[in-house]
């Protein structure tokens, strides 16, 4: 097996393809001046299986383009076999037609995807598991959490009560409790569909008097969720209030937010790179790929 490193994820794939033993193949990529996304495989990869590591990031679209071409180069260049890790999906969240219109866009990203020739899908902590049956080819998620909360457990958060600051959130928190130990809960949220606005409450009540509070999910955006779960938090009497999510996408002024809202801390994964992408998800994809070996 040989791993490209997407120029969305360079370090992240040579973690990868190092964890696994396997060799890199460099991606010359640029953009022409009108605008065009051009990329090349600079290696042999006929009759070789590839692992494509190439997160959707901000800029989605233009990695999500490098993505479509490496693949598509990948397989016309002879390769048997192309695994697409793509440790952020982009636009999983809109996964169905909230408004009438509206495009469901995970459903067309999936079809690009498969289109471009890729044979097998690896993502990690996508917004919604079932968008996985979505895929005719074999589709994948891994989960970072418990590398987050094992984070947190070495900086001495044992104990601490893991808060999913919605709903869905809650496996994160289930899965982060099974590390820290310290219970777990989670807050009702309300998003407006046109204006995006978020109202909190607390729906079944829990206890985080003079404790500890790891606020966990998939992905901290503008940073409104999590700011309103600091702040039930630190209303319910936390002693210290930090966040983790897998996709730090913290757009605008997210990490202000956040601080403001009386969070310590911001820790993500390198899904994402950015300052916070603190914790590597190599480790999960590499034990993921390696019966490709
Ligand atoms: C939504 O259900 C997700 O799990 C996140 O809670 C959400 O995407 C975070 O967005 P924001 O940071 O903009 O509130």
């Amino acid at each position: 097996m040989l791993v490209i490193a997407g120029p969305a994820s360079t370090e992240l794939g040579n973690r990868v393809a190092s964890l696994l033993g396997v060799d890199v193949v460099d991606v010359f990529h640029k953009v022409f001046p009108d605008g065009e996304t051009y990329v090349r495989i600079e290696g042999n990869v006929d009759g070789e299986t590839v692992a494509i590591v190439q997160t959707l990031a901000p800029p989605q679209d233009t990695n999500l383009l490098q993505l479509l071409l490496l693949a598509d180069a990948a397989k016309d260049l002879g390769a048997r076999r192309v695994i697409a890790v793509v440790p952020y999906l982009a636009y999983a969240r809109q996964d169905k037609r909230f408004l009438p219109g509206e495009a469901i866009s995970i459903n067309t990203v999936i079809k690009l995807i498969e289109a471009a020739g890729v044979d097998r899908l690896i993502t990690v902590n996508i917004h919604e598991l079932d968008i996985l049956e979505r895929f005719k080819i074999q589709a994948e998620n891994l989960s970072a959490m418990k590398l987050l909360a094992q984070h947190f457990l070495e900086k001495g958060l044992k104990g601490a009560f893991a808060l999913a600051p919605d709903q869905g959130a809650l496996i994160h928190a289930k899965e982060a409790d099974e590390v820290l130990g310290g219970g777990h809960g989670w807050i009702h949220k309300e998003r407006d569909r046109i204006t995006g606005e978020i109202r909190v409450s607390v729906e079944e009540s829990f206890d985080v008097s003079g404790r500890d509070v790891l606020i966990i999910d998939d992905i901290i955006s503008t940073g409104g969720t999590v700011a309103a779960a600091a702040r039930i938090a630190r209303e319910q009497g936390a002693r210290r209030v930090y966040a983790a999510c897998a996709h730090p996408l913290l757009v605008g002024n997210a990490r202000q937010r956040i601080s403001e809202a009386g969070c310590l801390e911001i820790v993500g994964t390198d899904c994402i790179p950015c300052p916070e992408a603190v914790v590597s998800v190599a480790p999960i994809i590499a034990e993921a790929l390696k019966n490709e070996l």
